[in-house]
């Protein structure tokens, strides 16, 4: 298993830029230099924001700032999605460490020409590793939309379970509540998928 790094190549520890690496990618957590405006206008594009159920945020590079620096890369981590060799991000990772025993996690591909590229395929494998490896967690879940349907697609592909409809416990597009599929996958089940397949 590939060990974790910070980003002046020691071993990761908590508290620390940390630095995972899959086939294409660089996932890097983000610092306030990574507040772009390509960061930036991620949080205020309706197509990226409503499958979370929020609007807009009408965010500035303060506010985006303000976001980054809430993850304290011991139990709350945004990774940047680097394509190898760039500087720019293709979008993010966010977890949720929590109660140390338990991992929620959800995707962002901000830009659009990475969407159909099997971008969060690749990356929730690695960050999987991590969190099952090394952070020690026993489950990782996710809850999405009923109409986010490459997000569904995406877990049900990756072998995460359905554990089943939380009803009305997310808002839609236009702020009314709607129903959330949680899907979640354990230690034990990752690592026989990951045997199996390697
Ligand atoms: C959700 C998101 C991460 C998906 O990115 P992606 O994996 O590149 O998306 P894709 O369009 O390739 O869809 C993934 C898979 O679902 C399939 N899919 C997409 N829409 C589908 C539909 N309506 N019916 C059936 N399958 C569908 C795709 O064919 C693809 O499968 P393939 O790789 O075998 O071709 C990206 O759209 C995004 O960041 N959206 C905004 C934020 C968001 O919704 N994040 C997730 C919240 S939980």
């Amino acid at each position: 298993m590939p060990e974790s790094l910070t980003s002046d190549g020691e071993r990761w520890a908590p508290g620390r830029v940390l630095v995972l690496e899959t086939q294409r990618f660089v996932l890097r957590s983000l610092t306030a230099k990574d507040a772009t405006p390509t960061y930036v206008g991620w949080w205020n594009d309706p197509e990226i924001q409503e499958p979370f159920g929020f609007r807009p945020r009408n965010w500035g590079r303060d506010d985006a700032i303000r976001n980054i620096q809430r993850f304290d890369n011991r139990s709350w981590f945004n990774l940047g999605i680097f394509p190898k060799g760039v500087d720019l991000p293709v979008g993010f990772f966010v977890i949720f460490v929590e109660g140390g025993y338990r991992a929620k996690t959800l995707v962002v591909i901000g830009d659009k020409g990475w969407w159909g590229a099997r971008v969060p395929l690749e990356v929730r494998a690695r960050c999987l590793d991590f969190l099952f490896d090394e952070i020690g967690v026993v489950l990782v879940y996710g809850t999405v939309s009923p109409r986010n349907f490459a997000s569904i697609y995406n877990y049900k592909v990756q072998g995460f379970a359905v554990d089943g409809v939380l009803r009305k416990q997310g808002l839609d597009a236009a702020g009314k509540p709607e129903d959330q599929i949680a899907f979640s996958m354990l230690a034990e089940e990752w690592r026989a998928k990951r045997g199996a397949s390697s």
